[in-house]
């Protein structure tokens, strides 16, 4: 059965949103608004499944959906909500959890990375979390997801569990006329020059709203000048940038930065280094610099501006999970007689 294209992504509500969010996903959902039917969703239940305080993750799902809306997501386009709101997250999600091995959880990296050694004292949400994710995307039948590549793996799984969900209840969702293909297996959108931002001080980590040095990331509420230090005082190397794209190899800070110019003009890194090959980074830090204070200073300005009046915000994102919660109870229902829940 062919499934109408149709794009879901989310992002965390926890700490500030930082440039490779702003690259690896936030960027890329604005020309897809043009294109598809797009949901983007404040995940605000995953965002629990690591402490936060009650007042942060009120202000940072604002600030959130500030950044969606500076960024260029227009709320009539596209739906723009929390997850919270829409309660079937949490009932397919569930679902999910009995579909799902415990296997396949258990070797998800980025649960091992933030379980740590700590894996038996971590919240359970934790463990199920791609449970939820893949409810995000299903419960809309999402065709698409655009986002970084550190997501991959639970893309991977999201497919598996639809898959999963199609084989177990095969009879039933064919007794029940539905196509045998119920949940479609959904297609990664992870493209562009920078899937994968690193760190600023380190180009073997991944930029993250967790690290320790507030120097690794660039966040979208920071203003033109501390953009312009952070760049200034990112780690590089002494050599003059290639003229192409195989002398980046094994130059990982210089291979982040070329892609970060890529990924904010609008160019290919092929691009970048026609332009700047064999200058070194005296002259290719202050145009980083400058470009980036170009694009992200006027964002980081709408965001505040977004800011003054919560109540826009807020009702923007009640909009969004009304109409959100038509297509999720729509499936929803589905789902309740597929597996022979009684209603
Ligand atoms: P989250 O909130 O960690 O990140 C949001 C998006 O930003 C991307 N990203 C990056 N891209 C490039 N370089 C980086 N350094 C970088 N860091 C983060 C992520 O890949 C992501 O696209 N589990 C998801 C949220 C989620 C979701 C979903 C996404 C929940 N349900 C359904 C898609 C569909 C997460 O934690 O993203």
């Amino acid at each position: 059965m062919s499934f109408t294209p149709r794009v879901f992504s989310g992002i965390q509500p926890s700490g500030d949103l930082h440039l490779g969010n702003y690259l690896g996903a936030m960027r890329r959902f604005v020309p897809l608004q043009d294109s598809h039917d797009c949901l983007y969703c404040v995940v605000d239940m995953h965002a629990i499944t690591v402490w936060q305080t009650p007042e942060d993750l009120r202000r940072t799902t604002l600030e959130l959906t500030a950044s969606y809306l500076a960024a260029g997501i227009d709320p009539k386009k596209s739906i723009l909500f929390n997850q919270s709101q829409v309660h079937q997250h949490a009932e397919l999600a569930w679902v999910f959890n009995c579909v799902a091995r415990i296997g396949w959880m258990t070797r998800m990296t980025q649960f091992k990375d933030k379980a740590g050694k700590n894996s038996e004292n971590v919240s359970l949400g934790l463990l199920a979390y791609p449970s939820l994710m893949a409810a995000d995307i299903l419960l809309y039948k999402a065709t698409h997801v655009p986002v970084g590549d550190d997501q991959k793996q639970h893309l991977e799984l999201t497919r598996d569990i639809a898959q999963k969900f199609n084989n177990d209840f095969a009879d039933s969702i064919a007794s029940n006329g539905f196509d045998k293909e119920y949940f479609p297996v959904t297609e990664p959108l992870i493209a562009g020059p920078a899937t994968r931002v690193m760190s600023l001080r380190d180009g073997s980590k991944k930029m993250s709203k967790s690290d320790p040095s507030d120097q690794s990331r660039i966040v979208l509420t920071d203003d033109a000048d501390t953009i312009a230090k952070k760049i200034k005082k990112a780690k590089s190397d002494a050599e003059p940038l290639p003229t192409e794209l195989d002398g980046l190899k094994g130059r990982p800070e210089a291979d982040n930065l070329v892609g970060i110019y890529a990924a904010l003009s609008g160019k290919s890194k092929q691009d970048v280094l026609d332009a700047f090959g064999g200058q070194g980074f005296g002259a290719f830090k202050p145009a980083l610099a400058e470009l980036a204070v170009t694009e992200l200073a006027p964002m980081a300005d709408e965001i505040r501006r977004y800011l003054a009046d919560p109540t826009e915000i807020e009702a923007v994102l009640r909009d969004g999970a009304e109409r959100a919660s038509v297509i999720a109870a729509e499936t929803m229902g589905q789902v309740r007689d597929i597996i022979g829940f009684v209603r």
